[in-house]
């Protein structure tokens, strides 16, 4: 093989173009690509030695920052004494062990506050990738059904919004169209439901009625209630949806809709899956994000900021009675889910070193004075004349460009708005990214405040150059 010593980036950018395919190819996108090398807290360093801030911990995932060796230790000292072995049935190793008596201990565990009845979480399955734990709840779902003796609950709920990855099931329930198109037939029996977007949600349309008293939370609640009976109780399985959406646009449910969609999935015999791949692990200041509601989930997936991105590793919560159920069931009822890489011992270890970084250096409530910050300093740019909205919860923000502010309309697609911020942001050396005209920011927790002015500081001005105000 030609291998060049010193390869340009120009050089880098051709190779890459002639053998890989990259998540959504895009092939303008990569003829510019920026080619990392290297990362430093919430720093991007390119090919070429330039900076850029990270503004969205990678892909939400990096959450206690680039270039902590600690992680690299623990990868290291796990590869040396057992690199991989079988986490099939009859065989487990250390790290997952102590990954999953961990998980236990802080994901919705028993406790004060807790609902009636509530036991805890009884197991945790690990995959690699979080359409992959997704996927696996999904399956449980349907699995508990048919224990159950009620073989027809098979559907799905998502949402508008909802982004949930890209495998079939994933994609099927990903409220995001654009992911769709040229992959359809979507799975059948998956119902998308309206988001409980405050921004834009429309009350006058889902009233029943011109005195309806409940607020705009509780609707957006009983519009999966409504589904749910549409369709029939008796053929759902359950409600897949993000605590708060994330890659839809950092999109925070009222504080009744959460506590109110629980009752409604108990009432219904519907299971709520909760997908924490990016609320998971502190992002929104607890552990995981249904508990600032007082809500717990049946199942719940997690990925991303479990190794901070250092390996990947995501997986899955059941709690006690569906845990129980996995463990004593037999015959053709055997839970047959798996994968070659479940429980790897590498990453579990890595997993474990960085909750220990996490707890140690206080790195959650870190992660709250800063979204704290973050949300004071971004709604200076409310005044700008194309700013719809400014939003966020706990280290996650979003900042929502509108054509009118007024009426709330959107720029028109071909105006690529959200795009030209993007790429006016990349110049000013800040990379994070966007849905349509929202752009998104979800630093790692270890942000410096002044890394967090200048995050402000360059959003503005490249909204101000693409906008002209
Ligand atoms: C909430 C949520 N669920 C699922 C996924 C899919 O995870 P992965 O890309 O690891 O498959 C993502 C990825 O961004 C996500 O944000």
């Amino acid at each position: 093989m030609n291998v060049d010593a010193n390869p340009t980036t120009a050089s880098l950018r051709h190779r890459d173009q002639q053998t890989l395919i990259h998540s959504l190819h895009s092939h303008t996108l990569q003829e510019q690509a920026h080619v990392w090398a290297g990362g430093r807290g919430a720093v991007l360093i390119d090919h070429d030695g330039r900076e850029y801030l990270d503004a969205l911990a990678g892909l939400w995932n990096v959450i206690i920052g680039h270039g902590r060796s600690e992680l690299a230790e623990a990868a290291g000292r796990q590869m040396r004494e057992l690199a991989y072995a079988s986490g099939y049935t009859g065989s487990t190793t250390v790290p997952a062990i102590e990954l999953g008596e961990r998980l236990q201990r802080i994901c919705y565990p028993v406790g004060e506050g807790r609902s009636a009845g509530w036991r805890g979480m009884g197991g945790f399955y690990f995959a690699t990738g979080g359409g992959e734990a997704v996927d696996a709840a999904v399956k449980t779902a349907r699995w508990w059904w048919k224990l159950q003796g009620r073989p027809d609950k098979t559907w799905v709920i998502g949402r508008r919004y909802g982004y949930h990855g890209t495998g079939f099931v994933a994609m099927s329930a990903t409220g995001l169209p654009a992911y769709w198109p040229m992959f359809e037939p979507r799975l059948s029996g998956v119902e998308i439901v309206e988001s409980p977007y405050p921004y834009r949600f429309d009350r006058r349309r889902h009233a029943r009625g011109p005195d309806d008293p409940r607020s705009d939370g509780e609707m957006a609640a009983d519009l999966i209630e409504e589904a749910i009976e549409r369709i029939g109780a008796d053929r759902i399985a359950c409600v897949l949806a993000e605590p708060v959406q994330g890659a839809g646009g950092v999109i925070v449910p009222p504080d009744d809709y959460w506590p109110r969609l629980r009752a409604i999935c108990s009432r219904h015999d519907v299971l709520l899956v909760a997908d924490e791949i990016i609320t998971g692990f502190g992002r929104t200041g607890p552990w995981f994000g249904l508990e600032r509601w007082g809500v717990e989930p049946d199942l719940v997936c997690f990925a991303k900021g479990i190794t901070s991105g250092y390996l990947p590793l995501a997986g899955v919560g059941f709690r006690q009675e569906i845990a129980e159920a996995i463990r004593s069931a037999e015959g053709r009822a055997t839970w047959m889910h798996a994968a070659t890489y479940s429980g790897h011992p590498v990453a579990c270890a890595v997993a474990n070193a960085n909750l220990d970084i996490i707890e140690r250096e206080g790195l959650r409530e870190r992660a709250m004075e800063a979204g704290e910050h973050l949300r004071q300093q971004l709604a200076t740019l409310s005044s700008l004349s194309h700013v719809g909205e400014v939003r966020g919860i706990g280290l996650m923000a979003a900042v929502e460009l509108v054509a009118d502010k007024a009426s709330r309309e959107e720029f028109p697609a071909g105006e690529k708005v959200g795009p030209r911020v993007h790429a006016a942001t990349q110049a000013r050396g800040m990379f994070s990214r966007l849905r349509g005209d929202v752009y998104n920011l979800a630093p790692c927790y270890a942000v410096e405040t002044a890394q967090l002015d200048a995050m402000v500081e360059i959003l503005g001005e490249s909204i101000r150059e693409v906008t002209g105000a």
